[in-house]
């Protein structure tokens, strides 16, 4: 089998499971890394063994040996690096959210449509064991018609750490509902098989962390100045072409009793779902009881149960790319939407296309 040489652009918090998912696949080797930080990224080839370290991702994109590249930097480089891999030749893989705004996330779509490369935003949600059975008993009509489902990723004191760029909007155009509200969403419209949203309405709030509460510690970076003017508690209302509904609830920060609880639960006309954990909920034949069934081991769609594995197979030929361009620009319109809504004060139609 050829092989495809990557290279990863981006040394920080996530950029080790991005390492994993490609090692994991036996068609892609690793072969560089660059970061502005020489030291995360020396440590990171030190870990997974990559021959070239790069303190500047536009000498890695000048590295003729490179076919693909994985993309893990801070939003506001998502779409001018996305853009520079597609000029360059590269197949590229981009880290969740697409972008800072719908209007960035198009200027992407056209470069990887001219550019004729495989792009995919990693969304890694939807390759989980769970997901991938939930899925698999939505295809075998477990569930009937889908009519509702309820999105959430709620975090009672888990921002990312203080200082860090997750914080100032103008480097991560927005905050919870950005960061890990995308996995939520994605996840919800995939499994309900239906990305025809037709309006948008949302709420969005920050209560706690521009009081220095509800700090984290996630993110790599540098921290600078604690500045913290995103939303720490974000949703909405999703109304879907067919009549369905979704409703989608993500905080970094709140006052709930669990530390974090997350989940997408469906509800249909023949059996009702959640994937975490995995369960299919139903009446007994003829209305007889109820009955709770923990589905287990059955054949998955995505034996790897990775997102990198999948755009690999998609640059080999091997298999279609999971995340299409479509669906990301439409998870990028949703998440504008949310916010315009919530500032607004009024649902987003959207325009039919
Ligand atoms: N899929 C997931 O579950 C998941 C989880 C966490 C983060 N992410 C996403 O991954 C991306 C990176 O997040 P992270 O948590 O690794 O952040 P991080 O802050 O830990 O790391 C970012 C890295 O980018 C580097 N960097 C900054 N500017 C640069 C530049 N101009 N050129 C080269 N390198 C530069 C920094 O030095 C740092 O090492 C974000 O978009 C985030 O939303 C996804």
């Amino acid at each position: 089998m050829r092989k495809v040489k990557v290279g990863m652009i981006g040394a920080g918090a996530i950029a080790p499971s991005h390492c994993q998912g490609i090692r994991l696949h036996p068609g892609a080797e690793l072969v560089a890394v660059a970061d502005v930080s020489k030291e995360r990224a020396s440590a990171l080839a030190h870990e997974f063994h990559i021959d070239r370290v790069y303190g500047d991702p536009a000498e890695l994109l000048r590295d003729p040996d490179i076919e693909a590249v994985s993309v893990a930097l801070p939003n506001f480089l998502h779409a001018s690096t996305a853009i520079g891999a597609l000029q360059a030749g590269k197949h590229v893989l981009l880290e969740k959210p697409f972008a800072m705004s719908v209007a960035e996330a198009t200027e992407v779509v056209a470069a990887a449509k001219k550019s004729g490369k495989i792009f995919t935003v990693g969304m890694n949600q939807r390759f989980t064991r769970e997901a991938q059975t939930v899925r698999a008993l939505r295809e075998r009509g477990a569930l009937g018609e889908i009519y509702h489902a309820k999105a959430y990723w709620c975090r009672r004191a888990g921002a990312p750490k203080f200082g860090t760029w997750f914080l100032h909007k103008k480097r991560s155009g927005g905050g919870a509902l950005l960061d890990i509200g995308v996995h939520m969403l994605d996840l919800a419209l995939s499994l309900m098989d239906n990305f025809a949203v037709e309006t948008v309405s949302g709420f969005s709030y920050l209560k706690f962390g521009n009081r220095g509460l509800g700090e984290g510690g996630w993110g790599k970076s540098d921290a600078e100045e604690h500045l913290f003017d995103v939303d720490d508690f974000s949703g909405g209302l999703l109304r879907l072409a067919g009549g369905a509904t979704l409703l989608l609830e993500v905080s970094w920060i709140r006052h709930q009793a669990d530390a974090d609880r997350h989940d997408v639960e469906l509800f249909g006309t023949e059996g009702g779902a959640s994937v975490y954990p995995t369960r299919l909920f139903k009446f007994l034949p003829e209305g007889s009881g109820y009955q709770i069934v923990e589905p287990k081991g059955g054949e998955l769609r995505y034996s790897h149960c990775n997102r990198h594995c999948n755009w690999i197979d998609a640059i080999l030929g091997e298999a279609p790319l999971e995340a299409t361009l479509e669906q990301a620009l439409m998870i990028q319109r949703v998440l504008d939407a949310l916010y315009e809504s919530a500032a607004s004060g009024r649902e987003v139609v959207f325009a039919k296309r």
